[in-house]
């Protein structure tokens, strides 16, 4: 395991050149992406992924998302021999023409050329083709897939900067690539295309709206209230989105408005915040105020997390978000489900 993590800055050429050079090695480099920092390893070498495993601590039944630049690149890790392959792989090149690059994962049968470790021994994989200059730069440079989960200790949440990533991975793993603030700061949208109707298995940052007018349908299997019954993407099963503290509970306007004057660590929408502020009066206590837009409140999210975590309050209260599927107020619910769990 890596004993120091060197720091390498994503606006110079001769630091991508390095991290390319770690890649290649076998070694482990964290780097930006439009949604988390991803922590990369050459996807296709089990040796490399099998370090990824170590580093994070995670599960081995945890398939991890390959990383490409494009359509192309994704076509040789899917097996596109079985029966309905041409329907399947027609749907996946929809979907990559529309969105790629940005926050869709698209999970198909995976080929032979796909270590069963990195799909956590599924037959399928998850691919997907990250909008951001640094990511793009370094699967390039490096010429291969690059396997890459959320850069930080399985269970945790997600990381949007380098400071976040370096909190739990820092002396686990060779070195990262600082590109500042992720511009979407959450996670992307894993969809499985082999069934008849395609299946969405996380919810992110890509809005399912996008996705129905593309698909026509999509079952919704996103919800962490239906993780019980969600074999097909076993992570989800998994603690996931944690904060570390010891208390923390999902609740509505009445909780916390009950718990607006003690110590706890409350995490709101701006018009909530207003409401109470205005009523009840000012807070002592550790307050977290994100905006009502659902994609600027996802933006934010897990720096806000981040720093209640830092501040280590016994007991946090984050708001329950509204009930609709508008935006990304589906993955944000489902973060929030996962970080109170
Ligand atoms: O935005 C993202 O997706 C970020 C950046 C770095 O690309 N990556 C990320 O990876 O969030 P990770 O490993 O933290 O979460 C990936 C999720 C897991 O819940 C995993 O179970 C699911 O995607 N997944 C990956 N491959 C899959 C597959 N073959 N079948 C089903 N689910 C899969
Ligand atoms: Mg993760």
């Amino acid at each position: 395991m890596a004993s120091s993590t060197l720091r390498l800055d994503g606006g110079r050429r001769k630091d991508l050149e390095h991290a390319a050079r770690i890649l290649r090695s076998g070694g482990l480099v964290a780097f930006p992406t439009e949604t988390v920092y991803g922590l990369g390893a050459r996807g296709l070498d089990p040796a490399a992924v099998a370090r990824i495993f170590e580093a994070k601590g995670r599960p081995g039944d945890n398939p991890i998302i390959l990383h490409v630049t494009n359509f192309d690149a994704a076509r040789p890790l899917w097996n596109i021999e079985n029966k309905d392959s041409d329907a399947i792989l027609e749907r996946c090149e929809k979907l990559a023409k529309r969105f790629w690059p940005g926050p869709l994962t698209i999970v198909n049968y995976k080929s032979s050329l796909v270590p069963d470790i990195t799909t956590g021994n599924l037959d399928k994989a998850g691919v997907r083709a990250p909008d951001h200059p640094v990511a793009r730069e370094l699967i390039q440079l490096v010429g291969e897939p690059l396997a890459a989960p959320s850069a930080n200790i399985s269970g945790r949440v997600s990381p949007t900067t380098a400071e976040h990533v370096l909190q739990t991975l820092d002396g686990r793993i060779d070195a990262i690539v600082d590109g500042g603030e992720c511009r979407l700061g959450i996670e992307s949208t894993v969809v499985d295309v082999t069934k008849k109707t395609a299946v969405l298995l996380r919810p992110g940052a890509l809005s399912e709206i996008d996705i129905r007018s593309l698909c026509g349908s999509l079952t919704i299997h996103g919800d962490a209230a239906a993780s019980e019954s969600r074999a097909a993407s076993p992570g989800l099963r998994h603690k996931h989105y944690s904060p570390l503290i010891a208390k923390i509970r999902l609740a509505g306007a009445s909780v916390i408005h009950q718990f607006w004057k003690s110590d706890a660590a409350i995490l709101l929408r701006k018009s909530t915040f207003e409401q109470f502020n205005k009523t009840i009066g000012a807070r002592n206590a550790i307050t977290e105020v994100l905006p009502d837009d659902a994609p600027e409140f996802a933006r934010l999210l897990y720096s806000a997390l981040y720093r209640m975590e830092n501040a280590r309050p016994n007991i946090a209260i984050l708001e329950t978000p509204p009930e609709t599927t508008d935006g990304t107020w589906r993955a944000i619910r489902d973060r929030l489900e996962r970080a109170a769990s």
